[in-house]
This record gives C-alpha cells, sequence and structure tokens, in this order.
C-alpha cells in the first residue's frame, strides 16, 4: 500500500496555523474525499466540537482527550485526517499517526512549537522530526509590526503554568528581538517591585 503524507503546521499564536490546515481541509472537502477532524478537548476557545480559526472560519471536529482517540473515531476509509492545537496532545499521537501514514491515510497536523517561555512543546517536536513536510508560519509581530513574529509572548502575569488556553486576552504573537525587549522590561519592573 502507498504510503499516506505526513504535513505538520507550526509557528507562533495568529500565525494562521488553523486556517493553512482548514485550507487542506477544503482541498479534501472539494474532491468528495473522506476525511475527518479532531481537537483536544482542552481546547474549548470558540466550540468544543469545531475547529475554528481566529477570524472565525470553522470545521466540525471530534473533541479527544487521548490519542488512541483518533483510531477508535475513524471508518478505515478516510483519505485525510486532520489535527488541530497538537501541543495539547501526548506523544504517543506519534504512533497513532505513524499507523495512520502506514495505512495510506494522509495526515495534517497543526499546533505551537514553542511555549511563551521560550520552551518546545514535545509533541509537535516529535511529529515535525517524522513528518514529511513541516510548514513554519510568521505572524505579524504585535509590537514592531514586521512580518517577523515567531513566538508568543504572555502578556498577562500568572502562576498558571505552559498549559493555558486563551486568546487575545493573554497572548501576542511577537519577534525574538521584541521577545527579548518584553522580557528584560518584565524582569525590571519585577525587581523594582521587589525594592519597593
Ligand atoms: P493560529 O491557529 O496560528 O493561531 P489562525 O489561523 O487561527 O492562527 O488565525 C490567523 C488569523 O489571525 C490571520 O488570518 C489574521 O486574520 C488574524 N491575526 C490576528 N493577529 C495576527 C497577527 N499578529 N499576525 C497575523 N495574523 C493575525
Ligand atoms: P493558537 O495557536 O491556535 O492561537 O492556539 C494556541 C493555544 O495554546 C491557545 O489556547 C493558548 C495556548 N497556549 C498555551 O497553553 N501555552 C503557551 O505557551 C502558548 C503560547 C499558548
Ligand atoms: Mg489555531
Ligand atoms: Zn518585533
Amino acid at each position: 500500500m502507498k504510503s499516506g503524507r505526513l504535513v505538520v503546521i507550526v509557528g507562533p499564536m495568529y500565525s494562521g496555523k488553523t486556517s493553512e490546515l482548514l485550507s487542506y481541509v477544503e482541498i479534501y472537502d472539494l474532491g468528495k474525499k473522506k476525511f475527518k477532524a479532531f481537537k483536544p478537548l482542552i481546547d474549548n476557545r470558540y466550540e468544543d466540537t469545531y475547529i475554528v480559526s481566529h477570524n472565525k472560519t470553522k470545521v466540525n471536529a471530534i473533541p479527544i482527550s487521548k490519542p488512541e482517540e483518533i483510531l477508535k473515531n475513524i471508518d478505515g476509509d478516510e483519505k485525510a485526517i486532520f489535527i488541530d492545537e497538537i501541543q495539547f496532545i501526548n506523544e504517543n499521537l506519534k504512533d497513532v499517526v505513524i499507523t495512520l501514514r502506514k495505512n495510506g491515510v494522509d495526515v495534517y497536523c497543526s499546533g505551537l512549537d514553542l511555549t511563551f517561555k521560550n520552551n518546545v512543546f514535545p509533541t509537535t517536536s516529535v511529529l515535525m522530526s517524522y513528518a514529511d513536510e513541516v510548514i513554519k508560519k510568521k505572524a505579524v509581530c504585535h509590537e514592531c509590526g514586521e512580518y517577523t513574529g515567531t513566538i508568543s509572548y504572555k502578556i498577562v502575569e500568572d502562576e498558571k503554568g505552559e498549559i493555558d488556553v486563551g486568546g487575545f486576552e493573554k497572548y501576542i504573537a511577537v519577534c525574538r528581538d521584541c521577545y527579548t525587549k518584553l522580557n528584560k522590561k518584565k524582569e525590571e519592573s519585577k525587581k523594582m517591585n521587589r525594592l519597593f
């Protein structure tokens, strides 16, 4: 059997990962090819049973909490599988995706490559390594306006850790230089707060 293709779409928030994923959905849809879409249950920002982009285009999706649920929810005759927000799914997703690809299914995944703390999201890293194609998207930097945004920056201070669902109220996309500047400013203001 001919192998499927694994395409992994990565980048910071607002870089168009979900939109790009949806553009591939449209290609299969127009070609009347059977497909299914999945998203992690944790991502409840817009609607539970849809993958939704920031500019509100959407497609029906099955919410999952474990990668194995993908295999349980497919019929076996799908030509493609789409998975958004892969950073929130555990690393066993790799085994599911590789099995699907071996069975001739095209798999399109999208998600964040880096946390707002500049650490990698392990599932995304692993899938990027196994991918036939990696598409790295950019956002417009919220600070300098250049089309060089490669990392997300968290604008609110809390103790929630690196997994924290949200959108414009919490995160911006910035370029490397602006990321460094903003973090420096944050450290300086923390220092001042400790002094007074
Ligand atoms: P992602 O899944 O990567 O967060 P989406 O595909 O959901 O991205 O949304 C991309 C859309 O977000 C763009 O088409 C644009 O309309 C909007 N947008 C908002 N802020 C920005 C930004 N800073 N840079 C680029 N697009 C942005
Ligand atoms: P988006 O890439 O489609 O905009 O969605 C990213 C989601 O990931 C959003 O719910 C915010 C969340 N997130 C984290 O949990 N940790 C992070 O470090 C970042 C940058 C985003
Ligand atoms: Mg998205
Ligand atoms: Zn910038």
